[in-house]
């Protein structure tokens, strides 16, 4: 990992130095300084570097060797558990080959030089994750490309080029909003490809994020967006099928109706495998366990097991049946099924509409969350607990094979896990089948756009 630095260089004054980071940027004595706790001169730039009038360097550097939430300026909490057990063994290592050298001047440079490596090497160690965000100078590109950027979906230590696709007259818009995540100098940016091309977007990414498309207005059901949309998603899904990585890209369709988007885009890209495709009903999940967090006052993390099956659409079927609050079966903690019926079940049908009526738009914030949400569950995995999302059907529950269908699903290894063999309850069978069939009347209105 030393290699990845530049070699210091030394001004005649001794022991100034540069070093030069892998994203070019110059690493100045002071900064170095500053992180040890040594003073520089005032007024002493990265470009004429002095020497530090460190007192003690012995303790300075013995310090940061033996305190390595010091050493990381408060960062060591973001480590995942592999990279902080790396760099305990290595501070303990350092800090013993260190001890016998560290009042010695002309060792402060190649000293700090194995720090700088060393915290270089734990904390950059992944390669860079190319996502592309459709849409993304609107509403929820807007609220999603600075949760990306920041890091909260990757995690810190992970640098991501994002690809944004827009239509030709917003490619300005998205400009500007490149200007912004520039200006924000988030660490893990490192890079921002815009393109009104989807073959230039889709080139090499691992997720394609794809929510450019119209939302519905006041009065609209999701459904009524269906030929609007569809076109986009038959194109789209043709650039993934020539230019994505294939096996290695994943797509999760947002814009609406998303579960029969996400088919159209599928089948425009045999190349890809159909169980790399989602249609988002995270939203819908997340909506479910805040109302029951709310009524019960739990956590959401108390709550498991909860399900939305079939359409992200008025039809979906939030189900509590299989759901706990804090190990105890759902229906018992809350106690009121009334509630659940009347209030519970229509509350998260319609939270779209209702939001739509409140703000005048259709929900962005908590969309932009949940798919950062529903990204990370693709990404790292959801440890066993269950989730939902509009997967491609093998006829599991009775589906139509083919068809994207909202499941209880786990994720593990980049794959998803439809959970089989649940008991249905007759009434919620008849719900399951009114939403399934309102996704095969969707896939019929486009069945032009279906290869088979
Ligand atoms: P928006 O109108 O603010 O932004 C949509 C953007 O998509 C616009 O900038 C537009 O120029 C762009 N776009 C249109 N066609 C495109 C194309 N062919 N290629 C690339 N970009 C294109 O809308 P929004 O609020 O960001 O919502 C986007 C979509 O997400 C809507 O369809 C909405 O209904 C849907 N949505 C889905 C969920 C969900 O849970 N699945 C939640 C919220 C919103
Ligand atoms: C939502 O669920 O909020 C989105 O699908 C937007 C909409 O039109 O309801």
């Amino acid at each position: 990992m030393l290699a990845k630095f530049g070699a210091p260089s030394r001004t005649p004054r001794g022991l100034g130095f540069q070093l030069r980071s892998c994203k070019g940027s110059v690493i100045s004595h002071r900064d170095y300084s500053k992180k040890i706790g040594t003073s520089t001169t005032e007024g002493t730039s990265a470009q004429q570097p002095t020497q530090p009038h460190s007192s003690s360097p012995k303790n300075n550097i013995l310090d940061m060797a033996t305190n390595p939430r010091d050493f990381w300026k408060g960062k060591f909490f973001d480590l995942s558990p592999r990279q902080q057990q790396a760099l305990v063994e290595l501070v303990s290592a350092q800090n013993k080959l260190f001890e016998p050298y560290a009042t010695n001047e002309e060792l402060q440079v190649p000293i700090l030089q194995l720090k700088a490596a060393a915290e270089h090497a734990v904390a950059d160690v992944n390669a860079p994750i190319r996502v592309c965000v459709s849409g993304a100078a609107g509403a929820i590109g807007y609220a999603l490309l600075f949760r990306i950027a920041s890091g909260s979906l990757f995690g810190p230590h992970t640098p991501v080029i994002l690809h944004l696709l827009e239509i030709p007259a917003s490619v300005p818009k998205v400009k500007g909003v490149e200007m912004e995540l520039r200006d924000a100098a988030f660490p893990v940016l490192r890079d921002i490809v815009i393109t009104d091309s989807p073959e230039k977007a889709f080139e090499g990414i691992d997720y394609a994020l794809l929510v450019g498309a119209q939302p519905r207005t006041a009065g609209m059901e999701r459904g009524d967006l269906l030929l609007k949309n569809a076109e986009i998603f038959s194109t789209q899904g043709k650039a993934l099928n020539k230019v994505a990585k294939g096996k290695d890209t994943r797509v999760i369709v947002v814009g609406n109706p998303a579960n029969t988007n996400a088919l159209i885009a599928q089948r425009n890209a045999p190349k890809i495998p159909p169980q790399n495709f989602s249609a988002m009903t995270r939203l819908d999940h997340n909506r479910g366990i805040a109302q029951l967090s709310q009524k019960t006052k739990t956590s959401v993390t108390d709550i498991e097991k909860f399900v939305i099956w079939g359409n992200h659409s008025a039809t979906q079927v939030p189900d509590i049946s299989y759901a706990t609050i804090k190990g105890e079966p759902a229906r018992i903690v809350i106690n009121d099924d009334p509630w659940v019926e009347k209030t519970f079940i229509p509350c998260v049908q319609k939270r779209g509409a209702e939001i739509l009526a409140a703000r005048g738009a259709s929900s962005t914030a908590s969309a932009a969350s949940a798919l950062v949400d529903a990204t990370i569950d693709w990404h790292f995995g959801t440890y066993g607990k269950w989730t939902s999302a509009a997967v491609f059907s093998n006829g599991e529950y009775g589906v139509e094979k083919g068809l994207f269908f909202s499941y209880p699903v786990t994720f593990s290894q980049k794959k998803y896990n439809i959970i089989g063999d649940l008991p249905i309850s007759d009434e919620v069978r008849k719900k399951i089948e009114i939403t399934h069939k309102e996704l095969i009347q969707e896939r019929d209105a486009v069945s032009k756009l279906l290869p088979n």
